[in-house]
């Protein structure tokens, strides 16, 4: 079975062909319109999709050696994300499905990163078996989840503000680095002490009591980021220039320590020992590191999915709809999916 998988969500045009469950290609266009304006345009991100939406669909089916006809089904990202952008490479698969007169399956993007561990390159892939907490962290989003043998899923925890990835970035552009800023602080931090300065960690065991934190999964990073400002605010530009790479790592560290404390004391609670990341925060090295050590010591394993398959991509998109299909999920030719831009709007409609 041969499923196509778009992704047009924010700022990445994605297609990839999945072949029995295995990835064939997986081509990914980062947009580079945006950098000039600290955050990613909306109308921009659309046009750039639609500009590349037919090439890269093309490389991604002549890179699995097969032919658009050998395609059994499409799948796409129907939400949640920049509604113009969505749109783009909604329509265009469902335009194509109708054509082909192939089924087409709507994927919730978040999802999709929450399943990306399932993603199979390969004869090393070894997908969580039975019941595991995600960590989700984008841009846009910061989820908890617990996902089950059957993989339905219970989000316990979400940020209350602030994603970690707007985190990473909006404090990023306070030191005036560039768009997105989070693998350039991840960049930085890496010749820094994390130690350095001590910004709060909200809503863990240092700023509540350890009653109240114990069975609280969310989060909040907009006390963090407004602490950073007030205490740059202070600081001479010579004497932030001198110490950038320690500021790095201490924001980094503000951020990175909370989402592993947070993912550990869920799967101390739930009993669980099988724990993933995704998303594109989860390509911190700082993460990484720190998540591989605290699930080394309490004989937990970590799934991470590889770097390409961390950060918005489309072989996550035709993972999902590959998995839902071998479960049990009815195919259809529908060709009226409507785009949503919440996840909440999106987890009504899934
Ligand atoms: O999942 P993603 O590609 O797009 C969304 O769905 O949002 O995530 C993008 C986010 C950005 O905020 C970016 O700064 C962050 O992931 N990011 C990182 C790193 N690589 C990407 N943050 C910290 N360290 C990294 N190495
Ligand atoms: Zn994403």
């Amino acid at each position: 079975m041969n499923i196509l998988g778009i992704e047009t969500s924010c700022d990445e045009t994605s297609a990839a062909v999945l072949h029995d469950g295995r990835v064939r290609s997986n081509i990914v266009s980062s947009q580079r319109c945006h950098s000039a304006f600290g955050g990613v345009v909306p109308e921009l991100a659309s046009r750039e999709h639609e500009r590349l939406i037919v090439s890269i669909t093309d490389s991604a089916v002549t890179e699995a050696n097969i032919t658009k006809i050998e395609l059994d089904v499409i799948a796409a990202t129907a939400g949640p994300g920049l509604i113009g952008a969505v749109m783009v490479g909604l329509c265009f698969a469902q335009g194509m499905a109708y054509a082909l007169e192939i089924p087409f399956v709507p994927v919730n993007h978040i999802e999709a990163h929450i399943f990306s561990p399932f993603i199979n390159e390969g004869d090393s892939h070894h997908a969580p078996e039975g019941s595991f907490v995600s960590l989700t962290v984008s841009g846009g989003h910061t989820l908890l989840s617990v996902v089950d043998q059957d993989l339905s899923y219970e989000v316990i925890g979400r940020t209350l503000d602030d994603a970690a990835g707007e985190a990473f970035d909006k404090t990023g552009k306070m030191l005036g680095l560039p768009y997105p800023a989070g693998p350039v602080i991840d960049k930085l931090a890496e010749k820094g002490d994390p130690a350095f300065h001590k910004f709060p960690r909200a809503l863990t065991s240092q700023s509540q009591t350890s009653k109240s934190y114990i069975d609280n999964f969310d989060f909040s990073f907009s006390g963090l980021k407004t602490s950073v400002l007030t205490w740059l605010q202070k600081q001479t530009p010579e004497f932030i220039e001198l110490h950038l790479s320690d500021i790095a790592a201490s924001i980094q560290w503000a951020i990175v320590s909370v989402l592993v404390e947070k993912t550990m004391l869920a799967a101390r609670s739930r009993g669980i020992k099988s724990v993933s990341i995704a998303g594109g925060v989860s390509a911190n090295s700082a993460l990484r590191k720190a998540m591989k050590e605290e699930c080394d010591n309490n004989g937990v394993t970590l799934h991470i999915p590889g770097t390409v398959y961390s950060t918005d991509n489309a072989a996550m998109i035709a993972t999902l709809a590959g998995v839902k299909l071998s479960r049990g999920m009815k195919a259809e030719r529908l060709y009226n999916i409507a785009p949503y831009a919440s996840f909440a709007a999106g987890a009504r409609k899934a």
